[in-house]
């Protein structure tokens, strides 16, 4: 039986209270043991939800999806050698933040709620919005006044309520939270059913290379929700036998924005305050307070991974090379290119035979706006 269980007192939920955090101010995590049959993936749902029954929705009417995921895992070339990418900025909303939002959003359709709230950089939000359009559920998005053009347009224009907010990412988090008291809160990192979607990104990787897992896998780290996904997919998958072990994860941040990074470095478990935060290109990972940072750093230890920090001059560079390759994708996607791209130099020997995965995140034509900002500064 599936179940909400709170990570800081225990308190158990059923899975059908519209509860999106505990009583006490705890994040939920969701108690669920799939059972994985690989012989009989072959579901009638195409896309991420062929995984149907690893996803702990119900009633199969209550699905919301554009047949999104089972995006192509291409191999490229970077400075620092040859690695796969998943093209998740592929997906129907131009980020894999659809991966949570459609499996969230089905569950909200399930719960019997009309109207949800959510804050975002801007694609978890236009994710949101896509997957509410689709399903007929009202909801108010909270965004940075400084997010991109095209992420407003679509949040807009898929018929959310936008609203913009002057200042920071966190002074967004917490304008939204007086209309998550009153609504529920279809949050990308609170949420636990978010994280039931972002895990197929797992799923998909395995299958893809035979149901091998990779060694390692090089993930963004703001509020770290594919990340985590990522895990709770690769931990399923091995303790229902079908793969080994479990990769070695890597979490990418921006230096300008590093909470997690920091206290990897100090072998701290909570993450950092950090006292300024400075202007990135990678704003989808500028988080200086990840919600759910302990447990990404529990991730990265007990996965024997690691943190890493990138500049800004290496995320310029990486974004280069991919559009040099024909990849138009988002700055913050190429802070993770970066990020893997530092990984091969620091490893170069140690990983001459392993199987390294990482992701593009989101769409550059969402960012053009900002992207043209940065090809000028460079003329
Ligand atoms: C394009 C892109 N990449 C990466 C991320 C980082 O995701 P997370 O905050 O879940 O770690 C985001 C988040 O908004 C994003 O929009
Ligand atoms: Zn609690």
């Amino acid at each position: 039986m599936t179940k909400l269980i709170c990570n800081s007192c225990s308190k158990v939920y059923s899975a059908d209270d519209p509860v999106w955090r505990c009583n006490c101010g705890g994040i939920l995590d969701i108690k669920f043991t799939p059972q994985i049959d690989i012989e009989n993936i072959k579901s009638k749902f195409s896309g991420m939800w062929k995984y149907r029954d690893s996803i702990p929705i119900d009633n199969d009417n209550s699905i919301i999806s554009f047949q999104e995921g089972l995006t192509p895992l291409l191999e490229i070339e970077t400075e620092g050698g040859r690695l796969f990418v998943k093209q998740d900025h592929l997906f129907p909303t131009g980020s894999y933040k659809d991966r949570g939002a459609s499996v969230l959003i089905s569950k909200v359709k399930e719960l019997g709620i009309t109207k949800v709230v959510e804050d975002s950089s801007g694609n978890a939000g236009a994710s949101v919005a896509a997957y509410c359009a689709k399903a007929g559920i009202e909801c108010d998005i909270y965004v940075p006044e400084s997010t991109s053009e095209g992420k407003l347009a679509q949040i807009e224009l898929y018929g959310a309520k936008l609203h913009k907010i002057p200042g920071s990412r966190e002074n967004t988090a917490e304008a939204v939270m007086d209309a998550a008291e009153k609504n529920y809160y279809a949050s990308h990192s609170w949420n636990p059913w978010f994280f039931q979607g972002t895990k197929t990104y797992a799923y998909e990787v395995c299958e893809q290379l035979g149901w091998i897992p990779p060694d390692i896998v090089i993930l963004p780290a703001g509020n770290g929700t594919l990340f985590l996904g990522a895990y709770i997919g690769f931990k399923e998958l091995m303790d229902a036998g079908i793969i080994e072990t479990i990769p070695k994860m890597i979490a990418i941040q921006t230096e300008n924005c590093a909470p997690l990074y920091k206290s990897y470095t100090n072998k701290l478990i909570e993450p950092s305050i950090i006292q300024s935060v400075s202007d990135t290109l990678a704003e989808g990972i500028a988080i200086a307070k990840p919600v759910r940072g302990t447990q990404i750093l529990k991730a990265v230890e007990q996965t024997n991974g690691e943190i890493l920090a990138v500049t800004e001059n290496e995320i310029k560079t990486s974004l280069y090379s991919m559009m040099k390759q024909g990849y138009y994708i988002e700055p913050t996607s190429a802070a993770v290119i970066a990020g893997a791209v530092n990984y091969q130099k620091k490893y170069r020997e140690d990983i001459m035979n392993k199987t390294l995965v990482t992701v593009f995140t989101g769409h550059g034509l969402k960012g053009t706006d900002k992207l043209l900002k940065i090809n000028k500064s460079e003329k």
